[in-house]
């Protein structure tokens, strides 16, 4: 049993301060769930070499692409949601520096004028032109909203395309502390006695650090590479099981996919779903998430009889239908996976085991047979821990179980998560 490996230190990454995570353009955009960049530059390093194709089908916010970028791999990289599409375009295009700074002094200067001196005039007019959600009156108090609008408005000003993108993502990260989402939280819980940011201030602030982080990502990036990024990223907004990849055509994957009973990634980012006009309808939008649930499908196959006796032990629920469609969505996906991949090459997948009602959801488990009936072999696995700033819980030393911290034998315990890591036979 995989629960049985010892955790490998080396894996953990805890060196690594918020600095090192968030280097070059890592740090334009906080996305739940993302991967530690050190953690994928291991992976590239160990298992392709330079000008090999890497590819990742959950891409996120991008770490894979832009550590296989700045590593010379092809990279190519989908996902289903369009703040990470946005996000990730974003982190991998590396933009002429004095450009951005002449766009940034422009928008400082209009800013000023159109939040303090003009405001009612230019308030009118955004609001005019903006298809405001109704929504964002229940995340953002009127004069943050005010703000947020007339800020929008002036970046969709932007003539070029690349450059009004980027200014949109820096957009995108202030959103979160404009509005009363309470700050500490990744899930939508509301505070009522949360302080206002200063909309242009915290703008400011994080677009110049941005100006800067794309300044370091050109200097990393190879030179061919830099002249035309097209030549060398595919990144789309689709469904993982669509990789814009012909068959065994990939050198090498690095994923970490949704999680079934965690989060539910529509609701997560829905303030800028909101604000960028991707979203009339979150229920609707949440049906096209692996793991959400809300989505309707037929039920697959999950070649997989350890996830057969899951469903089984979560008695007919509601949440065992979500378990089985999380099942038969991902071995779909582990599907194209293996046609997009060349013989023998790797695929190395991030997972960690869940539990619902009691029940332990071993996913790692569950990919690995699942891999295996599809012609894959395991050819490592590494148990990581998972280092946190919040307090890590604590557990009883024999049992490994969760215990109060005043119990006897009570260690404490940081959650873990496996690197699987297959080839294809
Ligand atoms: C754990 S996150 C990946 C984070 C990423 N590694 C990063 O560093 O930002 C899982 C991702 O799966 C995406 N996802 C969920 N269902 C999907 C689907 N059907 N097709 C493609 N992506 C999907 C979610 O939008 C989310 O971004």
């Amino acid at each position: 049993m995989i629960s049985h490996l010892n955790i490998d230190p080396s894996w953990s990454f805890n060196e690594c301060s918020a600095k090192d995570t968030s280097y070059i353009t890592h740090g334009y955009y906080t996305y739940p769930a993302k991967f530690i960049p050190q953690l994928v530059r291991r992976l590239i390093y160990e298992h392709s070499t330079e000008t090999q194709v890497l590819a990742d089908p959950f891409m996120g916010s991008g770490t894979t692409i832009v550590e296989g970028l700045i590593n010379q791999r092809i990279s190519i990289g989908v996902d289903i949601n369009e703040i990470a599409f946005l996000v990730a375009q974003v982190k991998t295009t590396p933009l002429p520096s004095l450009k951005l700074v002449e766009v940034f002094t422009q928008l400082e200067k209009d800013l000023k004028k159109r939040l303090y001196t003009e405001r009612t005039y230019f308030l009118q007019k955004s609001l005019d032109s903006l298809k405001l959600h109704e929504k964002i009156d229940y995340w953002f108090r009127p004069a943050q909203k005010e703000s947020l609008a007339i800020l929008l408005q002036r970046i969709l000003e932007i003539s070029d395309e690349p450059v009004r993108r980027f200014f949109l993502v820096a957009f995108a990260q202030i959103l979160k502390s404009c509005s009363i989402w309470l700050q500490k939280s990744v899930k939508p819980t509301r505070d009522l006695s949360k302080k206002d940011y200063d909309v242009l201030q915290t703008f400011l602030q994080h677009a110049k650090k941005m100006v800067e982080k794309n300044n370091q990502f050109c200097k990393l990036l190879p030179q061919p590479f830099l002249e035309n990024i097209e030549n060398y990223r595919i990144i789309a907004c689709t469904d993982a099981r669509e990789m814009p990849c012909l068959t065994e055509s990939v050198d090498l994957i690095i994923t970490s996919p949704p999680y079934v009973t965690s989060y539910e990634y529509a609701d997560l980012h829905q303030l800028p779903l909101y604000w960028l006009g991707y979203l009339e309808d979150l229920s609707q939008f949440r049906q096209k998430f692996i793991g959400s649930m809300y989505r309707k499908r037929e039920n697959g196959s999950i070649h997989s009889t350890l996830a057969e006796r899951v469903i089984k032990d979560l008695c007919n629920t509601k949440k065992s239908l979500e378990v089985q469609r999380y099942f038969a969505d991902m071995y779909e996906v582990f599907k194209e996976m293996h046609r997009i991949l060349k013989p023998r090459a790797k695929a190395c997948i991030i997972i960690g085991n869940t539990s619902f009602k009691g029940i332990y959801i071993p996913n790692a488990e569950v990919f690995i047979e699942q891999m295996q009936n599809l012609g894959f072999s395991i050819f490592d696995i590494v148990k990581r821990e998972i280092p946190s700033k919040m307090l890590p819980s604590t557990r009883d030393s024999k049992t490994g179980q969760f215990a109060k911290s005043n119990q006897e034998n009570v260690i404490l315990a940081y959650p873990t998560e496996y690197i699987l890591i297959f080839k294809k036979l």
